[in-house]
């Protein structure tokens, strides 16, 4: 919390916010679908990658703002297997303006310790941008911050599907093949976030109730968070507001809050319940 006291002004909504924070209740991982830069464009009468041109400035400044908390991993969904379906024009602008982001914020990640991985199939990317991103994956490597995931033709399908193979070449490797069983850990080890914590944190941008292919195996009892507000708008004060709801939440992950549990123990023993 001290990191992000250091860029914040006493008085400033962003400050007002942030001294709500329970900083030892953070989530590890926040995972965010990062939607709506065509509807911001669209709304200021600007082409949509204007949207998408605009939406790099919130990339840094979530990037940067979730560093200075200390949060362990952030996964930012920027374009999923579907997502070819757009018009190439579209498509193409969107990798490079990933060249550009990649260049220019290399210094920002180098100066908040911050390690950028990749997921998805990065094979598949134009050449430009996956040797941008080789590069500055490469670069930040001995980073020990935060970790940025960015979610590049990914999708959550594609990333059970292509875990599972990897086990079986592994297996089949080794010779046992015939043997192979699959359980949730190695399945969990097998991922595309493998080694990282479950995301805690899921936001959404622009008010879409959905998941849209994302992580599907991660999200199992991640808290979810849909705001309207577009990409290209959701900045500091947003993300702290989404923490913020975070903190309320009771995570019960099937069992109930301790509260609750003590109460229950209680009432449980005075209801008769028919024995058959
Ligand atoms: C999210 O914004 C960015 C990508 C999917 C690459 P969109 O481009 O989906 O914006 P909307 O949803 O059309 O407004
Ligand atoms: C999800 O947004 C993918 C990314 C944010 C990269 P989309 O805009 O592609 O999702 P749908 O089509 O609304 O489900
Ligand atoms: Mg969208």
């Amino acid at each position: 919390m001290q990191e992000l006291f250091r860029v914040l002004d006493p008085g400033t909504e962003d400050w007002a916010l942030a001294r709500q924070i329970d900083a030892s209740r953070l989530p590890a991982h926040v995972a965010i679908i990062m939607d709506g830069n065509g509807r911001w464009a669209k709304r200021r009468f600007l082409p949509r990658v204007a949207g998408h041109k605009a939406g790099i400035d919130s990339v840094r400044t979530i990037m940067e703002t979730a560093a200075r908390l200390r949060i362990e991993a952030l996964t930012l969904y920027a374009f999923s297997t579907e997502n070819w379906k757009r018009p190439k024009s579209e498509i193409d602008t969107l990798f490079r303006l990933l060249r550009f982001f990649l260049r220019q914020e290399l210094a920002t990640m180098m100066e908040q310790n911050i390690q950028l991985n990749a997921i998805g199939r990065i094979e598949d990317l134009p050449e430009g941008a996956r040797e941008e991103l080789h590069r500055v994956i490469a670069l930040t490597a001995g980073n020990t911050g935060l970790k940025v995931n960015l979610a590049l033709n990914y999708s959550g399908r594609a990333d059970l599907v292509d875990a599972v193979n990897r086990l079986i070449e592994e297996a089949r490797a080794q010779g046992r093949l015939g043997s192979l069983e699959v359980s949730e850990a190695t399945l969990d080890g097998a991922v595309s976030t493998a080694g990282l914590p479950d995301p805690d944190l899921l936001i959404r941008t622009s008010g879409e109730m959905r998941i849209s292919n994302f992580l599907l195996w991660q999200i199992a009892y991640a808290e979810i968070y849909v705001t309207e507000t577009y990409w290209p708008d959701f900045r500091r004060a947003d993300l702290l507001r989404a923490l913020l709801d975070y903190q309320k939440r009771d995570r019960r992950f099937g069992g109930l809050s301790a509260l609750e549990r003590a109460q229950t123990e209680e009432s449980n023993a005075e209801e008769a319940v028919p024995a058959r």
